[in-house]
């Protein structure tokens, strides 16, 4: 059963039932201003932090039929009293002739016919402006002329959105409410904290006038809060009260008449809900003041409102024209050309910091090793508006070389994540450090940019007053993650796990060892060796090599278990991942990237790839581990707080998947990696999506193993490293085209039966078409490659940098 379908002509998922078995959501704006937005409607917005300036109250854990953060009713006059509907199916619940909600890129639409009455309204935040705009148009298809009034609703929360939940005395206290009518004659709701009254205020208004407000919810709801949003009380009388609240549960209602509405006659409203950022008491702000009621005025202009969504598809349509696929799967193509890079711009945007599942209360910041990681897809789309957030990653740096696990971007507070929580174990992550290597690297090489390298950036470390104790250039950052890792090994030589490595969930006694920290020190080295030879830095190069040949060593001396690689060694010695064990046997991750950081002999990366064909692959993916750990063991950590096959413990883990794809295409195989790639490729999960029952339009994080009696089921959707991972292998391994220094790596490992394929991909620009030719019925393999008419003598097609198109014929062959 399907909840809806892929319309690409318009690059949207079009959902046709409200109901879908969790909420489906979509994102809009950015973290500058901006949130998430429902299928029903519900919005979820913030400016610059969902923990410390929240702007709507969404309460994920509340009842998929209950009203949440934003929406909208239609109030239709009849003989006695009124008909209520709501067009966004909550929270009304009434029954719909047709339901459409259309998920575009950067913006909703929802389109209903309920009762004889149309509905169509596109929710967007401009590219400038920083407003939640709600374009609604309303058709009577009824034959008898009503009497119509839109209701737009907001709820508002606190800024700090975690007081408002553990504070229910002194938030209620600040949230206050007020009218003001503006010189266009149009009132202007404002809603704020008394501590924030003039200075950052929220603001609801429209391009006509109200007819009465309501800004209590208790008042709303009538009879003291006993009344529900599915009938408030006092939408049953004409008018709302006009109350502007002095304290409380601060909402915004407001009504809007449209009189007589004919048959095919139609009502039209745009509201605008925003947040000011300027003191209307400062001198200095005055002309903020006057150029935010001049922006209020022309977005209440169709036509403004109407040119000012152009620049957002724009905007996302050129991101999707990055790379485009023409490949034999069009599930594959719908993926890799619309929803994929689409995912990966908003890990890149929101980290882990604010989705259906991670709340934004403050728990999770912008991560340093998923934002590092997040940055290298969205750098394929665009790598110019990785670098600021690059630097700021960098600047949480410590100074020997380890890294804070996270920041928030308001303050540019860093903390150490969940590594704080247990005083016997280290207070860093093993890992984080290394990610930003790869990605500075990445960075360089679609750029060009190298004079990045020389810029400085803090280390963490501040003194009293706030200043940084060490600035030095990038390239020093670089070294000091290698050389933090080089100095904190263990008993067998490997890196030390720290607080956890990648798996956040395992958490040994101090002094346990890492493969994946292993893993990933060798390929930042090997990216290393290569920048400094492109540097021309011989003896650098040199002396990384040996640290690689070294790490190299001590893999393989003590990680080969006899058919794949151990996982861990805990603080005794004792591996984890291997044969010996009764449970956690096998771990994918130990095999991938023993792979990728090429410490596996050939053989030995044959092997272990065949063990996670035969232990961890499932229909739905591969598992991260196997078997379970089965009953909690403080000793491991998290990992076994959760049943077996699900998330960490088991379960299929997505972002860890496309490492091995990426693993079997450095090995060769092509219809092994494409098939793990389909596996998980949300867009065939369409027609079972009500076992999936997350969002087919996304890859979630986790699906449950088959240890799990609800194998199958997804969780979690939306932020993950699973996007730029599969971005990264569907693009760059699969289609086999990336980015080197100083040209296109053209190196496809594609399924046997791909007879041919093309990608354009835009880089440095010039647009570069690429035409692959398998007739062999290959999998890997080029023999011949021509650009413009010309033959190419290596795999490397070097950049031309005139601004122009260029077609490119590659031939497979042995
Ligand atoms: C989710 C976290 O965001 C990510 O950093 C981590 O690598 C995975 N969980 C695996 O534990």
């Amino acid at each position: 059963m399907n909840y809806g379908y892929f319309d690409n002509e318009k690059r949207e998922y079009v959902i046709t039932t409200p109901t879908t078995p969790v909420k489906w959501i979509n994102y809009i704006g950015g973290l500058d201003f901006g949130g998430f937005i429902d299928q029903n409607g519900g919005a979820l917005l913030c400016k610059g932090d969902p923990a410390l300036n929240r702007i709507t109250k969404y309460i994920p854990q509340l009842p998929a039929s209950q009203f949440n953060g934003t929406s909208l009713y239609i109030r239709l006059k009849q003989e006695d009293g009124y008909q209520l509907i709501s067009p966004l199916f909550t929270p009304g619940l009434d029954p719909y002739e047709s339901y459409e909600c259309r998920v575009g890129l950067g913006y909703s639409q929802y389109i209903s016919v309920i009762d004889g009455i149309k509905t169509d309204m596109l929710v967007f935040v401009p590219t400038e402006g920083q407003r939640e705009i709600r374009d609604i148009r309303v058709t009577n298809l009824r034959n008898h002329a009503v009497e119509l009034s839109l209701i737009p609703l907001v709820e508002y929360s606190h800024f700090e959105a975690i007081k408002q939940f553990n504070n229910a005395d002194w938030v209620p206290q600040t949230m206050q409410s007020e009218r003001l009518v503006d010189r266009q004659g149009i009132s202007i709701i404002k809603q704020y904290a008394f501590m924030r009254k003039g200075r950052q205020e929220n603001y609801f208004t429209a391009n006509r006038e109200m007819d009465s407000f309501e800004t209590d919810r208790e008042k709303f709801l009538g009879q003291h809060g006993f009344g529900t949003f599915q009938k408030p009380l006092s939408l049953e009388g004409d008018h709302l009260s006009n109350y502007e609240a002095l304290r409380g549960n601060n909402i915004m209602a407001a009504i809007y008449d449209f009189g007589l509405i004919q048959p095919q006659g139609g009502a039209h409203l745009i509201t605008q809900l925003g947040q000011t950022d300027f003191d209307v008491h400062s001198s200095q702000d005055q002309a903020q003041v006057i150029k935010h009621q001049e922006l209020i005025e022309k977005f209440r202009d169709l036509a403004y409102v109407e040119a000012s969504f152009e620049p957002l598809i724009k905007k996302w349509h050129d991101y999707c024209d990055q790379f485009h696929v023409e490949t034999p799967d069009e599930d594959f193509n719908t993926l890799v050309n619309i929803f994929n890079p689409r995912q990966c711009m908003i890990t890149k945007n929101w980290s882990r910091f604010l989705s259906l599942y991670q709340l934004g209360l403050g728990a999770r910041g912008i991560g340093f090793r998923d934002t590092s990681q997040d940055l290298m897809g969205a750098m394929i789309i665009a790598p110019h508006e990785t670098k600021e957030i690059m630097i700021k990653l960098l600047s949480t740096q410590r100074r020997d070389g380890s890294a804070m696990h996270q920041f928030f971007p308001l303050t540019m507070e860093a903390t150490c994540g969940d590594s704080a929580e247990m005083e016997d174990r280290p207070d860093y992550y093993g890992d984080d450090h290394l990610w930003i290597v790869q990605t500075v690297c990445k960075y360089l090489k679609e750029t060009g940019d190298m004079a990045f390298l020389r810029e400085d950036v803090p280390f963490y470390e501040k003194d009293k007053e706030g200043k940084p104790l060490e600035v030095k250039p990038v390239l020093e950052h670089l070294l000091r993650s290698l050389e933090f890792t080089k100095k904190n090994k263990g008993a067998h030589g490997l890196p030390l796990l720290g607080f956890a490595d990648w798996n956040d969930t395992v958490n040994l006694p101090t002094g346990s060892e890492s493969i994946f920290n292993a893993n990933l020190y060798g390929k930042s080295l090997q990216e290393m060796i290569q920048l400094m030879e492109q540097l021309e830095n011989v003896d650098r190069a040199h002396e990384l090599q040996a640290d690689y040949e070294t790490m190299k060593e001590a893999v393989q001396k003590s990680c080969w278990d006899g058919h794949w690689f151990v996982r861990y060694f805990d603080h005794k010695g004792n591996p984890l991942g291997s044969n010996e064990n009764s449970e956690g046997k096998i771990f994918t991750n130990a095999q991938s990237w023993t792979i990728m950081s090429g410490f596996a002999e050939a053989d030995q990366a044959h092997e272990a790839l065949a063990s996670v064909h035969e232990r961890l692959a499932t229909e739905h993916g591969i598992k991260l581990s196997s078997p379970g750990y089965n009953g909690f063991d403080p000793e491991k950590g998290g990992v076994s707080t959760y049943p077996p096959g699900a998330k960490e413990n088991g379960g299929i883990f997505l972002h860890a998947n496309p490492w091995v794809i990426i693993a079997e295409t450095m090995m060769g195989n092509g219809d092994r990696a494409y098939s793990y790639h389909r596996r998980i490729n949300p867009v065939t999960k369409n027609e079972s999506a009500e076992s999936f029952e997350v969002e087919p339009y996304v890859f979630p994080q986790n699906i449950l193993g088959n240890e799990h009696s609800q194998f199958g089921l997804g969780r979690n959707s939306w932020l993950s490293g699973t996007a730029s991972w599969m971005y990264q292998a569907a693009t760059e391994y699969i289609m086999g085209v990336r980015a080197d220094y100083d040209g296109l790596i053209i190196d496809p490992c594609v399924p046997g039966e791909w007879k041919t394929f093309k990608v354009t991909k835009r880089i440095k620009g010039d647009i570069y078409h690429i035409h692959f030719d398998n007739q062999q019925g290959l999998s890997k393999g080029v023999q011949s490659i021509e650009m413009d008419g010309q033959s190419i003598s290596t795999t490397i097609v070097p950049y031309q940098l005139d601004g122009q198109e260029h077609h490119i014929n590659v031939i497979m062959g042995c």
